[in-house]
């Protein structure tokens, strides 16, 4: 019946999640509102750790990628869980590090890391960088070589395979800002400097061939590509290559429509090609590392609004407006995402209207989406959107200055605050 299995309903009718009232949390913390099923994340975190451990023989180590959703509350739970994490700006690490992440078990990643980011990096004493171009290999042993240290990197490699949904194109995918290619020799370039490079260490490589993937062909094929390098670098270069980084991109149900795989599918496949490759070529196993985002927020979260107005528009269609928008769930405006939705205080009637939802930002793009069927609704229902766990919060704005909502956890049907909700002082907190 709903999208994500921690939702249900209670004997009031009422939407649960993590076996609380949403209800009561929209009375309590007020709406729009973030909830985050802390369970659900931990179960998503641990699947993606068996997986390695079942698959793998334990020798790797996920990197929740926080880009998909980040908070002090969500490092301190998936590095309780003994994931580390994957950053991409030092707004991302400085949070990790405040929440008392483990600074070897983060992956530095980002296709422009300023001197100030890689300088924090190194003060923490970052696991692995994740080295993008050669401009950032060059600066990056230019400041180890000033304060005397060495750090472990790691290349983003572009494999040349790109995932799409259902299917997945090898191309010849030079045309990205992301990394370096294989086919035109860049990448194999990168490495030969940096092994002349005295203070960096090369560790290994990395790749993320998309995102919300519902097969596994895309994985295989990277894996195999990726091991075909770290074989070139062998042979030719007489290194060893220590880690091998296959990103994230694991996909999740969005809708009925989305038929996603059980999470420890990637791992075995994709152990699947190492193994075999490694008996092949004689080569040892490297560590592997995967960095799941959305399939580990995402289910996990739902966002709860108040309904406001609803137009109908005769033979056109109907809006119901409500209390958040694009501000707080810019997907639908940026990639027509679909999402699952329904009024919380009346989850077990039919849906039988269907709607757009609109959101309050002055915008006509500013809808949470369209042709949704939906419970009849009035003023004041709380509308519930599923599976908002990723990408929602943040890629939140101030657009329109509408304060961010706040995050809750629950657990066990116990809330607890995890980001306050802005007020219109912190609105006006920078200006002069
Ligand atoms: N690792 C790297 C290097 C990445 O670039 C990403 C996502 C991930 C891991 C995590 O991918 P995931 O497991 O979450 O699919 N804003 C978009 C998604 C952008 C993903 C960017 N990179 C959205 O809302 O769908």
């Amino acid at each position: 019946m709903f999208v994500s299995e921690n939702l249900g309903t209670n004997e009031l009718g009422h939407l649960t999640i993590g076996g609380a009232d949403t209800i009561t949390l929209a009375q309590e913390y007020s709406t729009p509102l973030y909830v985050m099923d802390e369970n659900q994340i931990r179960k998503h975190c641990r699947s993606f750790k068996s997986s390695i451990d079942q698959f793998y023989g334990g020798n790797g180590l996920v990197c929740y990628a926080s880009k998909a959703f980040s908070c002090k509350e969500m490092y301190r739970v998936v590095a309780s869980e003994g994931l580390g994490v994957d950053v991409v700006s030092g707004g991302e690490l400085y949070t990790a590090m405040a929440a008392g992440m483990d600074a070897k078990k983060i992956c530095f990643h980002g296709n422009n890391k300023t001197p100030d980011e890689l300088n924090m990096a190194l003060d923490y004493g970052v696991g692995r960088i994740v080295v993008d171009n050669i401009y950032e290999l060059h600066m990056l042993d230019a400041l180890c070589a000033e304060r005397g240290t060495e750090a472990d990197i790691l290349f983003r490699i572009k494999p040349g395979v790109d995932a799409h949904t259902h299917d997945f194109i090898r191309t010849g995918q030079i045309d990205s800002k992301f990394g370096f290619a294989l086919e035109t020799g860049e990448a194999f370039e990168a490495v030969r400097l940096a092994l002349a490079c005295e203070h960096l260490n090369f560790a290994g490589i990395h790749c993320h061939i998309g995102s919300q993937i519902l097969d596994t062909q895309g994985f295989e094929a990277a894996a195999e590509v990726m091991m075909t390098f770290i074989k070139q670098i062998r042979d030719e270069l007489g290194a060893e290559v220590r880690d091998l980084n296959l990103g994230g991109g694991f996909g999740i149900q969005y809708t009925q429509k989305d038929d996603p795989l059980p999470y420890e599918r990637f791992m075995e496949v994709v152990s699947e090609v190492i193994h075999s490759f490694c008996a092949m070529h004689d080569m040892a196993l490297p560590f592997i590392l995967i960095e799941p985002g959305r399939s580990i927020a995402a289910p996990a979260g739902i966002t709860l609004y108040t309904v406001g107005g609803k137009k109908v528009i005769p033979d056109i269609r109907t809006y119901v407006s409500v209390d958040g928008g694009m501000c707080d769930n810019p997907r639908y405006i940026m990639y027509q995402a679909e999402y699952d939705a329904l009024i919380a205080n009346k989850a077990t009637a039919p849906k039988d209207t269907v709607v757009t939802i609109a959101g309050k930002c002055c915008e006509s793009g500013d809808l949470i989406g369209e042709n949704m069927p939906l419970q009849a609704c009035e003023p004041g229902d709380i509308l519930a959107v599923c599976a908002t766990g990723a990408y929602n919060y943040s890629m939140s704005s101030n657009y329109n200055r509408i304060p961010k909502p706040a995050v809750v956890f629950v657990k066990d049907g116990k809330a607890r605050l995890a980001v306050r909700r802005e007020t219109l002082d912190d609105i006006i907190r920078n200006d002069i």
